[in-house]
């Protein structure tokens, strides 16, 4: 629209300003949204000034490491350094299967991994022109300024966490090109900087990924299987035009459970998958989603046919209290 061809230019500008002739700004992908529009939108103001970092935790869905790799980077131009941390994740994973243990995990790792390439980038920039501060690019959205209190302007963080092989006196400054835009703004944003559709108007996904959305220790073998029966149930659920009507729809493993089934000539004994679809306006409440009976019909029936290892399709009826929208 004409007002956000305005928004998109005042905040490229306003970047100029805030980083300057010559700044370095880095700036993480998630993957998701906000993080995409952001390093977009700083990318326009300074072009290969600014380099995105993206972590591969191997916890991701069919195709979206592809998605940020190929279409993101077509789309935008922009410098991306890809971390393929997969095999360390799944070691620190190894014999975890408390929920709060796997985001602690998780959260812990990806910190670590990268703040290392932060800090690869950053000495990168410093060695070429002596730079004296960083700039962090971050999605943050109105509704998390209003939500942690923060005032008007950008924060400056004096000592980032001691991160390794970067001079001392390097300062941190935060830059924020969301923070006064709602969701719906930030997807309009991203639709105006000619984003792919698959990331502007991606549901929700946690940042643990897939890790919790496998009930029971998470492994390479159970993520494939979830990917494979996940990837079907979005296509199905693309294909049936549904993706704007429900606000995100969880597919979860229940790895630690088996069932018995008949397939083909003999009997299985395999494990369950849960569609969880949910309406919702902020994830703090949420209804379960009445599907079609077609459509999950024919989930059910190429989950099942495609997907070695999983016997059973089950849907998730609770509502938001007293069911959280994911499983852990
Ligand atoms: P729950 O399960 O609490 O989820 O009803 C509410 C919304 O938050 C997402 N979610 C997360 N997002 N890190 C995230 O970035 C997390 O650890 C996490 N846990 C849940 C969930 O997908 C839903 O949209």
């Amino acid at each position: 629209t004409w007002t956000m061809v305005n928004i998109v230019e005042e905040q490229i500008e306003a970047i100029r300003t805030q980083i300057g002739e010559t700044g370095r700004a880095i700036c993480g992908l998630s993957g998701g949204v906000d993080s995409a529009v952001a390093a977009a939108i700083v990318q326009r103001a300074i072009g290969d000034r600014l380099t995105c970092v993206y972590v591969d935790h191997g916890l991701m869905r069919q195709g979206e490491t592809e998605q940020v790799e190929r279409d993101f980077v077509a789309a935008t131009g922009v410098d991306l350094k890809v971390v393929d941390a997969e095999k360390r994740f799944l070691d620190a994973l190894a014999g975890v299967s408390d929920p709060e243990e796997k985001r602690k995990v998780i959260g812990r790792e990806f910190i670590r991994v990268f703040e290392a390439a932060e800090a690869e980038v950053l000495a990168d920039a410093i060695a070429q022109d002596g730079a004296k501060v960083a700039y962090l690019v971050q999605g943050t959205l109105y509704p998390d300024v209003v939500e942690s209190g923060g005032g008007a302007g950008t924060s400056n963080i004096k000592s980032h966490h001691n991160v390794g092989g970067l001079p001392d006196d390097l300062e941190f400054e935060l830059v924020e090109p969301l923070r006064t835009l709602f969701k719906d703004e930030v997807r309009l944003m991203g639709e105006q900087l000619g984003l792919p559709d698959e990331i502007v108007h991606r549901q929700p996904f946690p940042g643990p990924g897939l890790g919790i959305r496998i009930i029971g220790e998470v492994t390479r073998e159970r993520l494939d299987i979830l990917r494979a029966a996940d990837a079907i149930a979005r296509e199905e659920m693309t294909r049936a035009g549904l993706d704007r009507d429900i606000w995100q729809m969880p597919v979860v493993l229940l790895a630690d459970v088996r069932s018995v089934g008949v397939q083909g000539d003999g009997r299985t004994y395999g494990h369950p998958v849960v569609l969880r679809p949910v309406t919702s306006e902020d994830a703090m409440t949420a209804d379960w989603a009445r599907l079609p009976y077609d459509v999950m019909e024919t989930i059910s029936t190429r989950i099942t046919n495609e997907v070695p290892d999983v016997n059973r399709v089950a849907v998730d009826i609770t509502s938001k209290p007293p069911g959280t929208i994911e499983w852990e």
